[in-house]
């Protein structure tokens, strides 16, 4: 059961963490955008790796999860949370906000950029299957894509080849995917889920160069800096801590995460109550 409204919150001070959340280590994508931009934040990052992936659960069951993150985040302090992860938007955001008094930051698939950027007016759209069919997405084309042809494309299977860290693996699955983008000439694609730009060059390689590629990231880290000024909530640390927690493999995590955030970070795990609660792990330790 969703928990009854009314708004639980933070002390909210400057020196606080930003947590961000995914249903996995897509969020290091957006993590690494913030980092650049706000490099005096510290970051408290979750990825939901041992539930993932989100993009073909319910949006109840998302939501549920979401609430239970962003508990656990405040619970340590957060003053912000980004929703790294366009599932877990298109799911729980609008919700979240209602729980929740502290400044939340959501993302959906960069199609207004894209329509503002294709020159032959034909966008693809990779995302994952609740994105793409969420309330959200449709509202989203409807504003801004209605002069723009617009082919969507779910990936199913995409997130978990991603969150095992294979890479080569997936090119085949790639392939695939993307053969009605091709055969559609669309020459521009936009990354709508926050693992994707983690293979951004293998999508790119698969499309080819001419295809100009869009994601959102750099987008959410300037929405967020906004809403940290607006608050007054803007830090200044000379030494802004980072962490990743995952209620996944640790180790597998540690491997990957560095190299996708571009700088170290210490991977723990989340508490136990984040144990594997719904359906199927891809990462069992
Ligand atoms: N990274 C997520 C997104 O941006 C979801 C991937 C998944 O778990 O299906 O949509």
């Amino acid at each position: 059961m969703l928990s009854p409204i009314p708004a639980k919150t933070s002390l909210q001070s400057a020196d606080s963490p930003i947590g961000l959340l995914d249903s996995g280590l897509g969020g290091l994508s957006v993590a690494r955008e913030i980092r650049r931009l706000l490099p005096q934040e510290s970051l408290l990052m979750v990825a939901d790796s041992a539930w993932a992936p989100y993009g073909d659960k319910s949006p109840e069951q998302i939501r549920e999860r979401c609430e239970k993150i962003s508990d656990w985040l405040i619970e340590q302090d957060c003053k912000a949370i980004v929703i790294a992860c366009n599932t877990a938007t298109a799911a729980a955001a609008s919700y979240l906000r209602e729980c929740y008094s502290l400044p939340i930051v959501g993302m959906e698939p960069a199609v207004k950029p894209a329509a503002a950027a294709t020159k032959n007016g034909i966008v693809g759209v990779m995302a994952t299957t609740g994105t793409l069919a969420s309330a959200r997405f449709a509202a989203l084309l409807g504003k801004f894509a209605s002069e723009t042809k617009v082919i969507t494309q779910p990936c199913p299977g995409l997130v978990e080849l991603i969150e095992a860290g294979d890479i080569a693996g997936s090119r085949t699955l790639l392939e695939n995917l993307l053969a009605p983008l091709r055969t559609a000439s669309v020459d521009t694609l936009v990354l709508g889920c926050t693992h994707y730009p983690l293979i951004k060059a293998q999508v790119s390689d698969v499309m080819g160069s001419a295809v100009q590629i869009i994601d959102t990231g750099e987008a959410v880290a300037r929405q967020l800096a906004r809403r940290l000024q607006d608050g007054q909530l803007a830090s200044n640390h000379s030494l802004p801590q980072l962490s990743l927690h995952t209620s996944g493999n640790q180790a597998l995590a540690q491997r990957l995460a560095p190299d996708w955030l571009g700088e170290p970070v210490e991977v723990s795990r989340l508490p136990p109550q984040f144990k594997l609660n719904h359906q199927s792990a891809t990462q069992p330790e």
